[in-house]
């Protein structure tokens, strides 16, 4: 078979500044600019390799080792906008291969298991729109790629850079100006860390569109959100982050996701996403912070209980003192960690022991069920890992 080629990865990104509402559900246009941190791609990355070719007979795909379908209208449009500016070369060169016209096959693997319940669809999305931008070989700068992105996801746009990013969430109704900017790099403020307690939960959250839908049509708050707090914090935070003033960056994050669960439960019938375990995490941040009279950490929380909280590396000893100490019993550290590192961060626990005032639940740790320790990393790469057999355009 003639098979063109070509594979992707792309981070998870964390917002810090929460997307929450569409003002327009098909093109994923939001109500509000968001931020986010990406993640480092060592720990949360997703692969992805396409094979285009006039032989390969309809468009598959095939996610992590499972054939599913490629019919939902998300995926449709991203694949419709890449054969679209695809044909535009084409069009304007008659020696390019008529790649537009071609089926494509793909195959994704995340590095982490679903079961995390991390949002893996940003990095998904991503990873995809990357793969066949590759393979048709289109010129677009990854802001305008972005754009293509965030109608298969919206927080996916902001998987197309690394460092720290903004999506701007732009004014025209077409949504061509709605796309994602870098707003430092990873290497401008390289010393952030992430470390993300992933909460176990037995129900399943209310899907982040439904959610979006209901808190727009029912929540005053919300309103409050869109056109007051958000749109000043969006610059203190942008400020903050090449300032590179963690106390300010953190301070800001946490009241942002506090302010968008309160737009959750403000919705009619309210939403939930955090749980007692959370709220808990919530309280230990807090303490931690108040412990030191510095901010230290800072948590976020996405459409679900797993808590994620960002650090500088220089004040991770500080930090581990505490969560180490109280989740231990949870699997994760020894990714990062040999036996007398984590010794350590006990021991450092014990030397502030007397000084202690506050309290923290011992069983806090029964609803971890592990614990990833990551940092700010690069946007999409290249690689020539690849996962479709270049004769078949089949799964390798
Ligand atoms: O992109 P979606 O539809 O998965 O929505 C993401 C919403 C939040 O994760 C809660 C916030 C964000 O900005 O990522």
């Amino acid at each position: 078979m003639t098979l063109h080629v070509a594979s992707a990865t792309a981070p998870v990104n964390i917002a810090t500044l929460k997307y929450w509402g569409k003002r327009d559900k098909d093109l994923n246009l939001p109500t509000n600019s968001s931020i986010s941190v990406t993640l480092s791609q060592d720990d949360l990355r997703t692969l992805t390799s396409v094979a285009c070719g006039p032989e390969l007979q309809e468009d598959k795909l095939w996610l992590n080792g499972k054939e599913e379908s490629l019919g939902s209208e998300r995926t449709q449009n991203c694949l419709k906008d890449l054969r679209d500016l695809r044909a535009k070369m084409e069009a304007s060169d008659s020696s390019m291969p008529t790649m537009s016209q071609w089926k494509l096959h793909i195959v994704s693997e995340n590095n982490f298991p679903t079961a995390a319940g991390l949002a893996s669809s940003a990095a998904g999305f991503a990873a995809l729109v990357v793969a066949i931008t590759k393979v048709f070989q289109l010129k677009e700068d990854y802001s305008e790629i972005s754009k293509i992105a965030r109608k298969g996801s919206g927080s996916a746009c902001r998987s197309l850079f690394g460092g720290y990013v903004a999506w701007e969430m732009g004014q025209s109704i077409d949504g061509s100006d709605s796309k994602a900017v870098p707003v430092s790099t990873k290497e401008d403020w390289p010393n952030m860390k992430a470390a993300v307690l992933v909460v176990s939960d037995v129900k399943k959250d209310t899907p982040s569109t439904s959610g979006m839908q209901l808190t727009v049509k029912t929540s005053d708050l919300f309103q409050e959100r869109i056109k007051n707090v958000v749109p000043k914090r969006f610059e203190e935070m942008k400020k903050s982050i090449v300032e590179k003033d963690f106390a300010t960056f953190a301070d800001l994050t946490m009241k942002d996701s506090n302010s968008f669960h309160a737009t959750c439960l403000d919705s009619y019938p309210p939403i939930f996403y955090m749980n007692d375990t959370s709220r808990k995490i919530i309280r230990l941040v807090h303490n931690i912070n108040a412990f030191y009279n510095e901010t230290i950490v800072a948590y976020t929380y996405d459409a679900g209980p797993n808590a994620v909280l960002y650090y500088l590396e220089e004040n991770e000893e500080k930090l581990f003192a505490f969560i180490y100490k109280y989740f231990n019993k949870v699997s994760g550290w020894d990714t990062k960690y040999n036996a007398s590192e984590l010794q350590n961060f006990l021991k450092k626990f014990d030397a502030v022991e007397e000084k202690l005032n506050f309290q923290t639940d011992e069983d806090i740790y029964k609803g971890v069920s592990r614990v990833i320790l990551t940092r700010v990393g690069d946007g999409p790469q290249s690689t020539d890992q690849c996962l479709i057999n270049k004769e078949t355009g089949l799964p390798n």
